[in-house]
């Protein structure tokens, strides 16, 4: 999956084949343009504001509080890029903005949109990186309010995933004890409960995103049978052969190779036999010839942002086989943008 350039005519189509359209200009100004637009849009809560139905201009300028000149300037892209339609002078949401943008949504990105403007200011970075190669670690630098922020972020990129990993994700019969480790907000834990009536979840995260994530995984509704662990994922000890299936999504990509060979050991330990470790990650292709677009930027994003960045399976593979574990074949997710799972079983 990759971003590109729609043509909205055959003549515009063959000017994009002949190389003819400066793409350049399109990916980076076109495109970050859009993005603020979207994420401003969202933040004033523009696409809540349409969602009990159309209003003018001026109507969403009121509800919003927002200038209404300016207003009027940010719906055209909007109504341009298929996020609004606009109808004898009354602007209404579209079934792109109404399943991923209205907060009330499950599938809701708005909170992570709102997320988006930390991680914009974290890109700005980019340039300092590539000269110093010094990254900034993302987890020593929030305040209080930016993890927040990254935890409430986290949940939102949960919506549209926790059902297709739930499914993937290689459970032992009889299975009653889950660790997820980074687990944030619970939303995967949680699923995976629901679908396996036996299992009981402990969630491993940092006291920092603990403290903000309690109130997300409270919100579920699964009481006692899923919940937080304070601590180090790094550092803890996490056991012995005291789960039947570990897990870690979205996670691997913050840690180096020599603290995921390390973690994976620790995980062995800590499983039952029979037990599954399962890592959810974007998967990096080690062919730079073949790289997928989203997996290789946010290989870039992680890199700048946590000193690590995304890894291929066959790696994730190699943590679990030195591990003792039996890895099993990779998994993509066909709907996630480049997300995929590495699992892998304790033997008897
Ligand atoms: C990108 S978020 C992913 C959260 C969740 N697993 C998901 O996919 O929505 C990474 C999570 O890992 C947690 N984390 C980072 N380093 C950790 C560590 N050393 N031990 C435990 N959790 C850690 C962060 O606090 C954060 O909640």
């Amino acid at each position: 999956m990759r971003l590109g350039l729609v043509a909205g005519s055959p003549i515009e189509w063959l000017a994009v084949r002949l190389n003819l359209v400066p793409r350049p200009l399109m990916d980076t100004q076109v495109a970050f343009t859009l993005a603020q637009v979207i994420m401003v849009a969202s933040k004033i809560g523009l696409f809540d504001a349409l969602a009990s139905g159309p209003a003018t201009a001026e109507q969403l300028a009121r509800q919003c509080a927002t200038n209404p000149a300016a207003t009027e300037k940010l719906l055209p892209s909007l109504v341009a890029s298929g996020y609004l339609r606009a109808r004898a002078g009354r602007y209404e949401l579209t079934g792109l903005s109404r399943k991923w943008l209205v907060s009330s949504s499950p599938r809701s990105l708005a909170d992570k949109l709102a997320l988006q403007f930390q991680e914009w200011t974290l890109l700005e970075g980019s340039e300092a990186f590539v000269r110093s190669g010094t990254p900034v670690d993302v987890h020593d630098t929030l305040s209080d309010d930016e993890w927040g922020l990254y935890q409430r972020g986290m949940k939102a990129l949960s919506g549209s995933l926790t059902g297709p990993l739930a499914k993937a994700v290689p459970i032992p019969a009889g299975a009653t004890d889950l660790l997820d480790i980074g687990g944030s907000h619970g939303a995967y834990a949680v699923a995976l409960c629901r679908r396996h009536p036996g299992l009981r979840a402990v969630v491993l995260d940092l006291p920092e995103a603990v403290r903000h994530a309690a109130g997300l995984l409270a919100a579920q509704g699964m009481g006692e049978r899923v919940r937080h662990r304070e601590g180090d994922a790094l550092a803890d000890d996490l056991g012995e052969r005291c789960y039947d299936a570990v897990t870690i999504i979205g996670v691997v990509h913050h840690f180096t190779d020599e603290q995921n060979r390390a973690l994976a050991a620790k995980v062995a330990r800590a499983l039952r036999p029979g037990g599954t470790y399962t890592i959810a990650d974007f998967f990096r292709l080690d062919d730079p010839g073949r790289a997928d677009q989203v997996p290789a930027l946010m290989d870039f994003y992680f890199a700048l942002t946590s000193r690590s960045g995304t890894w291929p399976p066959d790696r994730m593979a190699d943590w679990q086989r030195e591990a003792g574990l039996a890895p099993a074949k990779p998994v993509r997710l066909a709907a996630s943008g480049g997300v995929g799972l590495q699992s892998a079983t304790k033997p008897r």
